[in-house]
């Protein structure tokens, strides 16, 4: 079984987003998937409750219990656990680097949101375990390739000693839309853009845990 955690100290980075997107990418490739929702604000709770389908599982909890419902997972052999957490919670966050294989940091492209990953960095970086950043919500890439401001991006984030996901996930509608009944883009349109930055985003995470 393998733990990932989606972290950023920071509000809308975009946690809820990608945790239910890999989960649920990660289920139709048939692995069995258990997302936990560590935030109080309970969006993913909210999410997998307007949902039919009955996979991914969901299970709400929190911080101190997060030991002791992976060790339940690993028991109930789940191939992978995705954990969502709260922003502003470094306690949370640090729990969750210590028991997560890897740790993936949203963060959008603009420079307030860049200028503070550093507090999201320095928490992963005292647990030492591998991280990457992931670009989200940036403005859709052209025929020339990314956007100059993804770019900078990239360039900014080079300070830090945590590698930045090749794939950057564009901001698109359709992510919103697929969420309001409870889908992830992979099922509303399996067939657009944004589902298919997210099966590159899978394809990297897979990669990167070896799933
Ligand atoms: N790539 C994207 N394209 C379009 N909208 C997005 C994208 N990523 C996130 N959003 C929207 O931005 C808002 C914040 O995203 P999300 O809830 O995933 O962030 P979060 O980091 O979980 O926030 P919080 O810190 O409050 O838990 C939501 O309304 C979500 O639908
Ligand atoms: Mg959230």
């Amino acid at each position: 079984m393998k733990t990932i955690s989606l972290l950023a100290q920071k509000g809308g980075a975009g946690k809820t987003t990608l945790s239910i997107h890999l989960a649920v990418r990660a289920n139709l490739d048939g692995l069995k998937v258990l997302l936990v929702d560590i935030d109080p604000q309970a969006s993913a709770l909210g999410w997998w409750r307007r949902r039919h389908a009955e996979q991914p599982e969901l299970i709400q909890g929190s911080g101190d219990k997060l030991a002791d419902i992976l060790s339940r997972a690993a028991r109930q052999s789940y191939d992978l656990v995705v954990v969502d957490t709260a922003p502003h919670s470094s306690q949370d966050a640090r729990i969750c680097s210590q028991l997560s294989d890897r740790v993936y940091i949203p963060t959008r492209p603009a420079i307030l949101d860049l200028d503070a990953i550093g507090v999201s960095t320095d928490l992963v970086s005292a647990a030492d375990i591998p991280a990457m950043i992931i670009l989200n919500a940036c403005p859709p890439p052209t025929l020339f390739g990314e956007p100059k401001i993804v770019a900078e991006a990239r360039q900014a984030l080079q300070t830090y000693q945590i590698p930045v996901c090749p794939v950057a996930i564009s901001q698109r509608a359709a992510f919103g839309h697929a969420l309001i009944d409870g889908r992830a883009i992979n099922e509303f349109d399996p067939k657009g853009k944004a589902a298919a930055e997210i099966d590159r985003l899978w394809q990297t995470v897979q990669e990167d845990v070896k799933l």
